[in-house]
C-alpha cells in the first residue's frame, strides 16, 4: 500500500469542548492513484491532509508511507516532507517579501541543488502554472489566484511522488482552474499521486476516485 491511514482520529480542544474533526477514518491509497476529498466545510478534510501532509499529529491512529510516521524522527521528516510531498495549502502561504522565482525555488535551496538546475526547475514549474512573466515580481503584488499557483509550482517543483492540494482552484477562475488541473492530470498520468481536496463537484469528477467526508468520517 502506498499510503494507510488506519483509525485516524483528531480532536481539539476549544475550552472545555471537545471538537472531533476526524472520528476513527480509515484510508488508503494506491501509487498513481487521483483522489478528490469532497465534504461540507468543517467536515475535516484538511484536517485529513495536514495529518498525511505531517503537518499535524493525530490524536489516535497511524500513518504509514514506506514508514509509520510515528517511527520518524523530526529530522527524517523534514527530508521526508522535503523530498516526497508536494502540499498547496488552502491560505497558501507564500512569503511576500520574495520574488515569485525566489518562493518556488525554496524546497530546490533545501535539498542543495545546483543553481542551474534549480533556474531550470522554477521556470519549468513557473511555465506550468503560467507565471513564468512573475518571476521577479514580489510575491506581495500579486492578486490572490497568482499566489495560489505559485503555491502550486512550488509544490511540484521538486517533483514529489505524493501531492497534497488542499482547494487548489479556490481562488482560481475558470480558465486558471481548467489549467491546474490539466497539469494535475499530466503529473497523475506521469506517476504522482495525487490527493485533492475540493468543493467543486465538477472539479472533483477530473479525479480517479472521489472520498466523501461528513462530520469527520467517510461515507
Ligand atoms: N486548530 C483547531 N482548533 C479547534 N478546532 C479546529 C481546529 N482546526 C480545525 N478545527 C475544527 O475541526 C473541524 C474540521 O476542520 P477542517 O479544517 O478539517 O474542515 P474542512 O473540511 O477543511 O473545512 P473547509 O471546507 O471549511 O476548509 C471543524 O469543525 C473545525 O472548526
Ligand atoms: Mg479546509
Amino acid at each position: 500500500m502506498f499510503l494507510s491511514c488506519e483509525k485516524l482520529s483528531k480532536n481539539y480542544w476549544v475550552g472545555d469542548q471537545k471538537v472531533t474533526a476526524l472520528d476513527q477514518v480509515d484510508f488508503f491509497v494506491e501509487k498513481g492513484e487521483y483522489v478528490a476529498i469532497v465534504g461540507e466545510s468543517g467536515s475535516g478534510k484538511s484536517t485529513l491532509l495536514n495529518l498525511i501532509g505531517m503537518i499535524d499529529t493525530p490524536t489516535e491512529g497511524r500513518i504509514y508511507r514506506n514508514r509509520f510516521y510515528d517511527e520518524m524522527s523530526e529530522i527524517e521528516k523534514a527530508r521526508f516532507r522535503n523530498k516526497e510531498l508536494g502540499y498547496v495549502f488552502q491560505s497558501f502561504f507564500v512569503e511576500p517579501s520574495y520574488s515569485v522565482f525566489r518562493n518556488v525555488e525554496i524546497p530546490l535551496l533545501i535539498q542543495g541543488i545546483d543553481k542551474e538546475i534549480r533556474k531550470k526547475k522554477v521556470e519549468e514549474a513557473l511555465e506550468s502554472v503560467g507565471l513564468v512573466h512573475r518571476a521577479n515580481h514580489k510575491a506581495s503584488d500579486l492578486s490572490g489566484g497568482e499566489r495560489q499557483r505559485v503555491c502550486i509550482a512550488r509544490a511540484i517543483v521538486t517533483g514529489p511522488s505524493l501531492l497534497l492540494a488542499d482547494e487548489p482552484c479556490g481562488n482560481l477562475d475558470s480558465n486558471n482552474t481548467k489549467g491546474v488541473l490539466d497539469l494535475f492530470q499530466k503529473l497523475n498520468d506521469e506517476g504522482t499521486t495525487i490527493l485533492m481536496v475540493t468543493h467543486s463537484e465538477i472539479d472533483a469528477q477530473r479525479a480517479k476516485r472521489i472520498v466523501r467526508l461528513m462530520d469527520g468520517r467517510i461515507l
